[in-house]
């Protein structure tokens, strides 16, 4: 817990997080992922080693830690590894509740960060398109998701199992988010008596309990008084800081005559200073303490994880074919670039038969040209970008290098970095026009 709170990137700012990324020299894509359960950067590098190595000393000194406090946490994919690990967690495989919903729609959040940034580029785009296909297709055609129980839900199991029956009991959540609504609305199916929502937005509370029913919102500053009258309290904002420090619980446990309090906090950063488990009758727990009862609920789905692993292979096996397939990219560039320099040489050339045209004529000749070219290889480029299989891309971009005696460049080898429409002929909508009549007049 201690260092995903350090490590994570809400806090300090994504936006700030992506820029800084992109500004080092190798990284020429990034997309950052941060939840209570993670902290990850994808990016696209000019080479695997060089980018590691920024990467890591980015992410330390984003968060003003040594390399060296930050190394012995990291994992670190590369290559179609990579891909697999985001597609197992955007199906849910990686999570600690695995299956459970919310997950998807962390990996879209981040992938529209990136792109409101400007640092998803045409691989992590593909990229993150392909992990919601395989997130999507797990949820539709496997049962993993089904009885998943979300962190709230194991929340309020871990309550269920200290007390037996939350039957009467008295229920406090902090935070009228999505996890305080599912906190909110478990704790009432389970029968809890009363229920209060506290959050900083009233309003927002107040929404949530009527939606809820039977739940009632009470405004951020009765947070001491809701405390000091409940047994249960289940909080979950989004702070960056704890709302409930150990000094603030011991003031509550005065006036609750040192009746037990019962703490679960599924906040990431906490919202509960650690500290405060250590006060007599207080019981304090986190997220990471709800992995019991989460296991126990994951045993009834595991027969659903080898056929959604399956899934994830199949999803990679297309992404791979895709990324392959990219290797034509600087064979595609070269075959524009010696299309182009035979146009240009045959003009030059020519220059003197043509010294006699007009300006005007001369401009159209050359758009002439330029059209026909485009013409000419618009066919070739949209055949080899539609090749997904990685070895006939490769033969292709051989036969093609040998017949027109190509040198592909290296500054885009791989195709990483460069734009689509780079590598696509853009021949205007209609044909290639003759003369108009004031340049043939001319002539
Ligand atoms: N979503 C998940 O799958 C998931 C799973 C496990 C744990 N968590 C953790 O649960 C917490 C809540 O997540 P969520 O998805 O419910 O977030 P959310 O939908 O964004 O809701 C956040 C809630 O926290 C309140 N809040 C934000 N900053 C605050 C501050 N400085 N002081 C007081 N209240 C503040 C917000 O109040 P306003 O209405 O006033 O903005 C809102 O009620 C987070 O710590 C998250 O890491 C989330």
């Amino acid at each position: 817990m201690e260092v995903r709170e350090r490590l994570d990137f809400q806090a300090r700012g994504i936006d700030a997080a992506l820029r800084t990324l992109t500004s080092r020299a190798s990284v020429r894509e990034a997309v950052v992922l941060s939840t209570c359960n993670r902290a990850e950067v994808y990016a696209v590098c000019e080479t695997t080693e060089g980018g590691s190595q920024e990467i890591v000393s980015f992410v330390a000194r984003f968060h003003e830690l040594d390399v060296s406090e930050v190394l012995p946490h990291v994992y670190e994919r590369t290559d179609l590894d990579a891909a697999r690990h985001l597609f197992r967690v955007a199906a849910g495989l990686d999570s600690l509740v695995v299956g459970e919903p919310q997950i998807l729609g962390q990996v879209k959040g981040a992938h529209a960060a990136g792109n409101s940034a400007q640092t998803v580029g045409p691989v992590l785009n593909r990229l993150f398109h392909s992990s919601f296909g395989a997130g999507k297709r797990v949820r539709s055609e496997t049962a993993l998701g089904a009885g998943a129980v979300s962190v709230s839900f194991a929340a309020v199991s871990l309550a269920r199992k200290i007390f037996g029956d939350l039957t009467g009991r008295t229920v406090l959540v902090v935070g009228a988010g999505e996890m305080g609504k599912l906190t909110a609305q478990h704790m009432r199916s389970q029968g809890a008596h009363r229920v209060t929502i506290v959050s900083r937005t009233l309003a927002r509370a107040a929404r949530t309990a009527q939606a809820i029913g039977g739940a009632s919102a009470a405004p951020w500053d009765a947070l001491d008084s809701a405390l000091s009258a409940s047994d249960i309290v289940i909080t979950a904002t989004g702070a960056a800081a704890p709302i409930l420090t150990k000094a603030r619980i011991e003031a509550t446990m005065r006036s609750r005559r040192n009746r037990p309090l019962f703490i679960i906090d599924i906040a990431m950063p906490r919202d509960v200073e650690p500290a405060a488990g250590e006060i007599e009758q207080v019981f304090l727990y986190n997220i990471d303490d709800l992995r019991a009862t989460i296991a126990e609920n994951l045993a009834r789905r595991t027969s659903e994880i080898a056929r959604a692993e399956t899934i994830v292979s199949e999803e990679i096996d297309k992404f791979g074919g895709w990324l392959r397939s990219r290797g034509v990219i600087p064979t595609v560039v070269a075959l524009r670039q010696r299309f182009e320099s035979i146009r240009r040489s045959e003009l030059q050339r020519l220059d003197f038969k043509l010294s006699g045209l007009s300006p005007d004529a001369r401009a159209r000749l050359d758009e002439i040209t330029r059209l026909l070219v485009e013409k000419l290889l618009l066919t070739p480029t949209e055949q080899l970008k539609a090749l997904t299989d990685g070895d006939a891309a490769g033969a292709h971009a051989e036969v093609l290098t040998r017949l027109f005696a190509l040198q592909a460049n290296s500054a885009v080898s791989e195709g990483a970095g460069v734009a689509e429409d780079a590598v696509t002929p853009r021949p205007t909508a209609g044909r290639v026009e003759p003369f108009p009549s004031a340049a043939r007049s001319s002539r």
